[in-house]
This record gives structure tokens, C-alpha cells and sequence, in this order.
């Protein structure tokens, strides 16, 4: 298989890309490096490219022989997109709709696709099954559920493959320690806490502390991202012309802010400092996955079910790159 990574030179998209090499796949990493970053993937299958530049992906599916697409590349700042939501249409749908057009031009019709529990917005059943109800309640959500729209006409219409993977809180780093997560800015929970416990931020600001939850914080369900990679692996293998997959990628379990805060404490043997705030604008109280569809149609199991499993990858990360890919 010949697959083309958009933003595989980010934090989910290059643990995907390793897995695909070790398993011999040709793989070509498509990606900006406006977010991604150089020393995440191999020099010698990165291009350097926006997503905007649809003349440059028209010359690469041909020259590479692509026949698959999987499309991490977007901008995921949820706070962003609703201060500036033009951004977040203009790259991941139009961007990605001129994408998928190119793909229709050269005949590439497997597709997987990075979407998230943002498009549920906040459901008050738990957990969320693919059958809950998708009401985005910001523009990154809603730009992520077009998206998926787009592909399901696509599938019906010209007989594509696709699978849209939901993703819940994507964590962790790749058991190696090689590669990690490293975002500007960080907004995630575990990156943030861990930076606390190294002294590199004063304090982690709990978002909430009344929240109708047993501790009164926000519940969420922290998927490894080496957990998610398996999965673009098995739906890339799976994808038939004409099909249409959807899955929740989750553990199946939540997790709160004071036992993530925790966690990190237990794992790093050291103490954070905590500040305790008022809720984020937006926040759901609780948000866990059902990942029973993709667990029977797959066999797809997380190997990661348990919070201080992942915060010790992030951490054998984060303290052998304190400062990230520059310490590459
Ligand atoms: N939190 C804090 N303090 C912080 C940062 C986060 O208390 O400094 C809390 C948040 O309120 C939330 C939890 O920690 O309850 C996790 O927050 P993250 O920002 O790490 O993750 P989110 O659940 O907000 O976002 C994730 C993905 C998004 C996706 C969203 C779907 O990162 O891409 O889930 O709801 F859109």
C-alpha cells in the first residue's frame, strides 16, 4: 500500500506514520510544519506542504502511486475556533473538500479520516455511541462533522472507502520515548500537569471544580496515542470501495481532572501545584466513548486502559525532552 499522511509530522499523525513503517507500508508524510514538527518522522519521507497547495498533491499522488489517503492535517485549537472560525473552515473543510476533489481527479478513493468527540458537542447520555446524536457546539466540531458529511456522499456517490475515527482525548507517548507530544501552545490536561510537576509552569488551573461529577471535576476518556494509531491501521486494512466506517476511539472508562493531577503525582513521585479555577466556556462534564462497534467489526483493543500507564509513556517523554522536539 502507498499511502499519502497529511499532518503526520504531528502528535497523532507520527505515531501513526511509525506504525505504518514498521509494518512496511510506503508512506509519504505530507505535512506543513506549521504545527508538526521535522524530527517526528523520517527526513527521507517528509514533504514539506500545505494543505492549501493542491498543484503540489496533484504531481505526488501519481509520483508516489498513492492509492490511500489518511488525513490528519487540520488545526484542532477548539478555544481558536470560535474566536476566529474562518480558519478553521478554510483549512479543515475547504482544504480538505479541494483534497478529496484532487482524490477523485487520480482515481485515490480509500480514505481515513481524524474526527473527533467534538461532533457529539454535549451529549447527556453516556457513553457515547456512534449512534448518539452529532450536535457540534463550536466551529471546530462543526468544520470535523462536514467533513464526515462530505465523505459519506462521497462513498455513496463514487464507491469510496472511508473510515471517520472519533477521537476522545488522545494522551500519551510512544513507548520507545522517541517521538511525543509537543504542542504551542499547550492546552492539553496531562502535557500541562506534567509541565507543573517539572516546575516548568507555576501551577495547573483545574477548569471547574463544581461540575456534577463524584469530585466535581471534568471527566474525560484518555486514549493512548499509540491505541489510536493501531486503529488507522486496522481501518486502512479494512476499507472497501463504497464503505462507510465510523468509530469512537476511547478506553470506555473517564477519568477526572483530580485523578489525572494524581496520576501524575503517583508516576512522576512529584507534588503539583494546583490552582483551582472557574469552569472553560464550553466544557461538557463528562465525555466517554463506547468503543464496542470498532472492538467487534476490527478487533481492535486498547492496550492502554489505565491512566497511570499513559501518564508514565507522556512522562518518559516529556523528561527526556523537557523542551520537546528541540531536545531531538
Ligand atoms: N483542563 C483543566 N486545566 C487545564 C487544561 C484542561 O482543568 O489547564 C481540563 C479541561 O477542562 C477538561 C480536561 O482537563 O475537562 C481535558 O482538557 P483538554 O483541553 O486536555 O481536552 P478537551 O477534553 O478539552 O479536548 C479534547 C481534544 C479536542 C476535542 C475535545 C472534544 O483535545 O481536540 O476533546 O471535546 F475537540
Amino acid at each position: 500500500m502507498h499511502i499519502l499522511v497529511t499532518g503526520g509530522a504531528g502528535y497523532i499523525g507520527s505515531h501513526a506514520v511509525k506504525l505504518f513503517l514498521e509494518r512496511g507500508l510506503d508512506v509519504w508524510v505530507y505535512d506543513s510544519l506549521v504545527y508538526g514538527h521535522r524530527a517526528a518522522v523520517p527526513a527521507d519521507r517528509l514533504i514539506v506542504g500545505d494543505l492549501n497547495e493542491i498543484n503540489r498533491i496533484d504531481q505526488l499522488l501519481p509520483e508516489k502511486r498513492i492509492d490511500a489517503v489518511v488525513h490528519f492535517a487540520a488545526f484542532t485549537y477548539v478555544g481558536e475556533s470560535v474566536t476566529n472560525p474562518a480558519k478553521y473552515y478554510q483549512n479543515n473543510l475547504v482544504n480538505t473538500l479541494n483534497l478529496m476533489e484532487c482524490l477523485r481527479r487520480h482515481k485515490v478513493a480509500r480514505f481515513v479520516f481524524s474526527s473527533t468527540a467534538a461532533t457529539y458537542g454535549m451529549p447527556d447520555q453516556m457513553p457515547i455511541t456512534e449512534g448518539t446524536p452529532q450536535k457540534p457546539i463550536n466551529p471546530y466540531g462543526a468544520s470535523k462533522l462536514a467533513v464526515e458529511h462530505a465523505l459519506a456522499d462521497y462513498a455513496n456517490a463514487y464507491q469510496w472507502g472511508f473510515a471517520a475515527l472519533r477521537y476522545f482525548n488522545a494522551s500519551g507517548a510512544h513507548a520507545s520515548g522517541a517521538i511525543g507530544e509537543d504542542h504551542t501552545p499547550e492546552t492539553h490536561l496531562i502535557p500541562l500537569v506534567i509541565q507543573a510537576a517539572m516546575g516548568q509552569r507555576p501551577h495547573i488551573e483545574i477548569f471547574g471544580t463544581d461540575y456534577p461529577t463524584p469530585d466535581g471535576t471534568c471527566v474525560r476518556d484518555y486514549i493512548h496515542v499509540d491505541d489510536l494509531a493501531a486503529a488507522h491501521l486496522l481501518a486502512l486494512e479494512k476499507l472497501q470501495p463504497g464503505q462507510h466506517l465510523h468509530y469512537n476511539l476511547g478506553i470506555g472508562r473517564g477519568y477526572s481532572v483530580r485523578e489525572v493531577i494524581a496520576a501524575v503525582e503517583s508516576v512522576t513521585g512529584k507534588k503539583v501545584p494546583i490552582k483551582e479555577g472557574p469552569r472553560r466556556a464550553g466544557d461538557p462534564p463528562v465525555l466517554v466513548a463506547s468503543s464496542d462497534k470498532i472492538q467487534q467489526d476490527l478487533g481492535w483493543k486498547p492496550r492502554y486502559t489505565d491512566i497511570k500507564a499513559i501518564v508514565e509513556t507522556a512522562w518518559n517523554w516529556h523528561r527526556t525532552h523537557p523542551r520537546g522536539y528541540k531536545d531531538k
